[in-house]
């Protein structure tokens, strides 16, 4: 495994590579989510390149840039045994010049859910996958189903500016009681991270009311809403139930099924989680 830090020496050590390269993206600090898309990488590619980088764009003025985890040795120590070939760790000075001002905005996608609560958050984002892509050439990428409305933004992306590029998305990584795994949830404290486990709770009652055959999106976001009031520590930002791929809030869920969405605050820290509804 090869870590390195400058765009130059990442170039020539990729070019050295031959056979299909798969890249997994992510602002480090892993836990099992990560490493399982590294895993999923290293089966169907030659060669796995991961990045570490704590992209400062993505993060509004208010958010947690600063305080974000980080630990650069457990990380890379989590990523030897796995078999990657390159571990890129930019500087933030070299990743963003002085003077960058070249943007990547994926328009109407960007705009609901998440870029609602954090605008100019997916800007960020896509701009910086785009400069990975460019950086590792890689022939597929890989994402977590987590981010769902990132996977959405990127394959648009992906379309929109002919990349080369295969995105591959992963089942979302969850603690046994559910709740998705997360470098925020170092964040909550005791009682909050036992408050969490409502997340998924609420996401599965939705399904299961969705299994028996509620296909009405109004009662799908009731149904959420209501578990979620019922635990004092969490505060709803937004319960969504969208089409997966425009990302339209919907009426009534069709043959396309639904993404089945939520943000919570809780104490400081804001949690997301997702389900997909599949129409049988
Ligand atoms: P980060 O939050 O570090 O996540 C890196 C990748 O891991 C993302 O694709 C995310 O969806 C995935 N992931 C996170 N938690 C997961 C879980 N519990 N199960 C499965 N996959 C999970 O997402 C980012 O970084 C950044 O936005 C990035 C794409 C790297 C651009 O800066």
């Amino acid at each position: 495994m090869q870590t390195i830090s400058s765009l130059a020496e990442l170039r020539r050590a990729r070019t050295a590579l031959t056979g299909t390269f798969g890249l997994v993206p992510t602002m480090g600090y892993l836990h099992r989510g990560h490493l399982s898309l590294v895993e999923r990488a290293r089966e169907e590619c030659a060669h796995v390149g991961v990045s570490l980088f704590v992209n400062p764009t993505q993060f509004g003025p208010s958010e947690d840039l600063s305080r974000y985890p980080r630990d650069l040795e457990r990380d890379l120590s989590l990523l030897a045994p796995l078999g990657v070939d390159l571990v890129w760790t930019p500087p933030p000075d070299e990743m963003y010049l002085p003077g960058f001002q070249t943007w990547v905005n994926v328009e109407q996608v960007s705009a609901p859910l998440e870029g609602k609560q954090r605008p100019g958050h997916f800007r960020g984002v896509a701009t910086v996958v785009a400069k990975l892509f460019n950086a590792f050439s890689p022939d597929r990428a890989y994402f977590g189903q987590k981010d769902a409305q990132q996977v959405v933004v990127l394959r648009r992306m992906v379309r929109d500016l002919n990349f080369p590029v295969e995105i591959v998305t992963g089942p979302i990584v969850r603690e046994p009681d559910g709740l998705a795994l997360s470098s925020r949830n170092v964040y909550l404290n005791p009682a909050e991270r036992a408050a969490a486990t409502v997340l998924y709770r609420a996401l599965t009652a939705a399904q299961a009311a969705f299994a028996a055959g509620e296909r009405d999106a109004d009662a799908l976001r009731a149904s959420v809403s209501a578990a979620l009031a019922a635990e004092p520590l969490a505060r709803e930002e937004y319960v969504s139930v969208a089409h997966p791929d425009s990302l339209a809030e919907l009426e009534s869920i069709g043959a396309d099924g639904a993404l089945l969405s939520l943000a919570v605050r809780m104490g400081k820290t804001r949690l997301i989680d997702n389900l997909l509804l599949r129409v049988p």
